[in-house]
């Protein structure tokens, strides 16, 4: 397809499905999650996020895109104070429920954090974006808005899907016969896209987006707002195969590939 349709395509289903956003889908998530994380929250995406946190006791943390909560309980035992913002009504509730007991749950939209009463600048010490942040657009202005929030010195982590080697519908795992490996496709990378996503199984409503952007864009935008890079993760599956005639290739190809990503920047000013 053209480039130019391509991206037509996209836009005239992405502007049904942002005015719901994720409250169709609020409860099929809560149960997907559940209480302490989905295994890619428990076994990669909260360890990853805690490790490039590092945070000290009575630190304040701002968890942006909170969902149905399930990293509150996880800041909350490192004795740090808790707040999570989420856009979704039902998630919102959901995460009051769930883990109101440890921490504060505010609703408002990432790009205006300057609007949500209980929000003030310079006041926190760390904001977090946990496989949030491939699902809000556009990010200049969501990045302006943490470093706002953020004290002089306070860093941002954000764990997502790796722009580089997850995009949805763009990529994804192949088999070479003569050279016995599995390979990772990429079909595109540079052009940012907005892709509604394919239902995950047991979901039986609702479509959310994922915004696909390169990676430059995530360390220009973040710099734009004054937020320097200082470390990396690429995060392989922690899943092995074990059975089949292919599981030893496809083991390497899931220790080479990463599918996730953490990065952290700290506020210069
Ligand atoms: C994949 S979920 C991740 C939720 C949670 N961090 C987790 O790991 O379970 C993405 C979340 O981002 C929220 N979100 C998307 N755009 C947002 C925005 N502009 N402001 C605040 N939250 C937003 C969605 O409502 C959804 O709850």
């Amino acid at each position: 397809m053209a480039r130019k349709q391509y991206k037509a395509h996209f836009t005239t289903k992405t502007q049904q499905i942002t005015r719901a956003g994720w409250d169709p889908l609020a409860h099929w998530y809560d149960g997907w999650v559940g209480k302490d994380g989905s295994h890619h929250h428990r076994q990669l995406a909260i360890p990853s996020l805690l490790e490039l946190l590092h945070l000290q006791a009575g630190e304040d943390v701002l968890d942006i895109g909170a969902g149905q909560g399930v990293l509150a309980p996880y800041i909350a035992r490192t004795q740090a104070n808790y707040v999570g913002v989420e856009v979704s009504p039902r998630l919102l509730r959901l995460a009051r429920q769930r883990h109101g007991n440890t921490g504060t749950f505010l609703q408002g939209d990432a790009r205006y954090l300057a609007r949500i009463p209980g929000i003030q600048q310079a006041s926190f010490d760390a904001a977090v974006f946990l496989l949030s942040i491939q699902d809000m657009n556009p990010l200049q202005p969501i990045m302006d808005a943490v470093a706002w929030a953020l004290r002089g010195g306070g860093r941002i982590v954000i764990v997502m899907t790796h722009p580089c080697f997850r995009i949805p519908r763009q990529s994804g795992w192949g088999w070479q016969e003569d050279r016995k490996l599995q390979y990772r496709r990429i079909d595109r990378y540079l052009t940012p896209l907005t892709i509604p996503m394919k239902p995950y199984p047991g979901q039986t409503q609702g479509t959310t987006l994922s915004f696909h952007r390169p990676l430059e864009h995530y360390v220009n935008g973040l710099a734009r707002s004054g937020l320097l890079l200082d470390q990396m993760r690429e995060i392989t599956t922690y899943k092995t195969t074990s059975q089949g005639p292919h599981s030893h290739a496809e083991n390497l190809a899931h220790q080479e590939i990463p599918l996730f990503l953490a990065i952290r920047a700290r506020k210069t000013t």
